[in-house]
């Protein structure tokens, strides 16, 4: 049997040559893939296609979300659809293509890491129609520019934050991601520059529904790093460790809080979040929180 891990020297992408949403994994491959991904790697599945209904294809146009989203998205535990003006059957057909992304996304997660399963909670499905080259947004939200995943509004007290893409994209067009250094390099650059959160500031940001619960230190500090790496003009001029272009009709997936990434451009994804319980990974100390913890060297969560 050939092997599916092939690493490549010196590169962050580690391709798994899978091509089913159930794949049929040994203890051994499953280990590979635990160390890989807590490792900061990113699993990338060049066979792996997620298809489109004859009738699905009309949802290859950016005519579907509204102008001021962006992004489609969709909540698969209540079934919410939004960022369109999709009505009627329309709207059931993409609420459906999304749901079936998210279900096929969750069996996938389910068989690569059973050892999550009890940690493992699926967060929203997005469709993002949008070509994101030359898109106009604030340095923050600049998702071109290197950063690792912190969400401003929902705090996520210290799960992590898992994403599995997939390029959807009709033409052929590639999604082009840049990454930056390993986790614990660019965390050690860049708390020195971060405050402390004031007195109070976190119970503020709670009551005033800024944020949907409270906003942990671990979440402060990783949003924090996320700002301040974004800000950095020199940092994103030379902070470009690795290229790489995922082809049109492939699946990756990467802890996106750990993996310094940037998006340059593409068009056609969907995207499906999982927050992941600290409690449930082999290797801990590795984690944002393990290594965010050890830096400032007390408890974040
Ligand atoms: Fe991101």
């Amino acid at each position: 049997m050939r092997p599916l891990r092939k690493p490549q020297a010196g590169s962050y992408v580690i391709t798994y040559s899978i091509s089913s949403w159930e794949p049929e994994l040994s203890p051994e491959t499953r280990e590979e893939l635990l160390e890989d991904l807590e490792g900061g790697r990113v699993i990338y599945f060049p066979e792996l296609a997620f298809s489109f209904s004859e009738e699905e294809k009309a949802f290859f146009s950016p005519y579907w979300s509204t102008e001021k989203a962006k992004n489609i998205s969709f909540d698969p535990v209540h079934g919410q659809l939004k960022g369109t003006e999709a009505a009627g059957s329309r709207r059931e057909l993409l609420a459906s293509l999304l749901g079936r992304f998210a279900s096929q996304t969750q069996r996938l997660i389910r068989r690569l890491f059973p050892s999550y399963e009890s940690g493992l909670e699926q967060g929203r499905t997005s469709f993002r129609p949008v070509e994101i080259q030359g898109r106009a947004m604030s340095v923050r939200k600049d998702d071109s520019r290197l950063h690792a995943d912190a969400f401003p509004s929902r705090p996520t007290q210290g799960k992590r934050i898992l994403r599995v893409f997939s390029n959807v994209n009709p033409e052929g067009k590639p999604r082009k991601w840049r990454m930056g250094e390993p986790f614990a390099e660019y965390a050690r650059r860049l708390l020195p520059r971060a405050r402390p959160p004031a007195w109070l500031e976190p119970w503020l940001l709670e009551k005033m529904g800024i944020t949907r619960g409270r906003r942990t230190l671990y979440d402060h500090y990783m949003l924090a790093l996320h700002d301040l790496g974004k800000e950095d003009e020199g940092y994103q001029k030379q902070g470009t460790r690795e290229a790489f272009d995922f082809p049109a009709g492939t699946t990756w997936i990467c802890f996106t809080d750990q993996v310094i990434h940037a998006a340059d451009a593409g068009q056609y994804l969907l995207e499906q979040t999982f927050l992941v319980s600290p409690q449930v990974l082999r290797y801990p100390d590795n984690s944002p929180l393990g290594i965010l913890q050890t830096l400032l060297g007390k408890p974040l969560v």
